[in-house]
């Protein structure tokens, strides 16, 4: 608790150093006290610079996530107000899953810091070293079945969102909802649903953001295609602030999505980078190629084959053919 109490003090001074008498009048406890607590924070990671007469001052955050850091810059009504943080899970949507079978209530998260079965679209696996975002939301909307695939566009324009204002960077949705930057993938979405006949229980929103990783990390053929959001600026990202960023940019497009999906597919248009591109889509046991022309109302992708043929894709890989 005072160890906290330090924390905050210090981070509210945002640089300045913060005199040890200080501190422990505030937090009521011996300057002897306080430095053993500023002990325990370098221990935890933190970088705190101790001068004789001025005090001390953090000069480096660690690369940690903490639950009590993130729900305390936390400006949402339901994502995020229940948070639960694993050091190492098989994956963080299986586990979503079962809270959500267990009643688990809208918004709750469940976060990783790495996962050793993460699950990618189409079967595939999601590798899952240290220093990325790797979440899960529960989601319980009154939606029709068939709507339910723009939850996951819903989710990438969040993300998309969420990277261009912590990073400041380009990102844009290759169809359906991976998040690519200068033409490497930093980014994607997994949604899986439990339902009955006409209605859905309870939908998982998967998150997986390639943050800080060590891009070695990962096998070559992965790798040559994917970035990092800190190779993408040269430093590392705050993962806090991104998680921040993505929780309360998925809480405004949800809301939008429930009263009017419009709104939401018109984003995710502007924020895509496939339409309007020749493509080759892979799914189903076929390769077909054409026209990326749009998406329709539930979010598939319009394709138009030179005999002038629309075609209509659910699910599929998308390679976009450079003009
Ligand atoms: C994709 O193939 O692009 C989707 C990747 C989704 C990965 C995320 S990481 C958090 C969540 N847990 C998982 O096992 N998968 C998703």
């Amino acid at each position: 608790m005072y160890k906290e109490k330090i924390l905050y003090y210090l981070r509210s001074s945002n640089g300045v150093f913060f005199s040890g008498e200080e501190l422990a009048r505030k937090c009521g406890i011996s300057r002897t006290m306080v430095w053993k607590h500023i002990k325990t924070l370098e221990r935890e990671g933190f970088g705190i610079e101790a001068v004789p007469k001025l005090g001390y001052r953090i000069i480096l955050e660690p690369d940690t996530i903490r639950q009590r850091d993130i729900q305390s810059g936390l400006k949402t009504k339901v994502m995020g107000k229940e948070i639960h943080l694993f050091p190492a899970v098989a994956s963080t949507n299986i586990l979503a899953m079962e809270m959500a079978s267990a009643g688990a209530p809208e918004g709750t998260v469940v976060l990783a810091e790495t996962q050793t079965g993460g699950k990618g679209r189409l079967g595939r696996k999601w590798i899952s070293p240290m220093g990325n975002l790797y979440v899960s939301v529960i989601l319980r909307p009154d939606i029709p079945i068939h709507k339910a695939p723009l939850i996951t566009l819903t989710g990438a324009v969040a993300v998309a969102s969420a990277i261009r204002k912590q990073s400041d960077i380009q990102a844009a949705i290759k169809w359906p909802n991976d998040i690519y930057v200068n033409g490497k993938k930093v980014a994607g979405l997994l949604t899986e649903m439990s339902a009955e006949q006409d209605r859905i229980r309870h939908i998982v929103l998967g998150i997986g953001v390639d943050v800080n990783m060590e891009l070695a990390e990962l096998p070559p053929d992965v790798r040559e295609l994917t970035t990092t959001l800190a190779q993408e600026v040269g430093a590392r990202i705050n993962r806090t602030a991104l998680l921040q960023h993505v929780l309360r940019d998925l809480e405004h497009w949800y809301q939008k999505f429930l009263v009017a999906d419009a709104d939401v597919l018109s984003e995710w248009t502007k924020f895509n980078m496939t339409i309007g591109n020749r493509v080759t889509v892979s799914g189903m046991g076929r390769i077909q190629e054409g026209l990326a022309q749009g998406i329709d109302s539930e979010g598939r992708l319009l394709v138009r084959h030179d005999d002038g043929s629309i075609h209509i894709i659910a699910a599929g890989d998308v390679t976009i053919i450079k003009k």
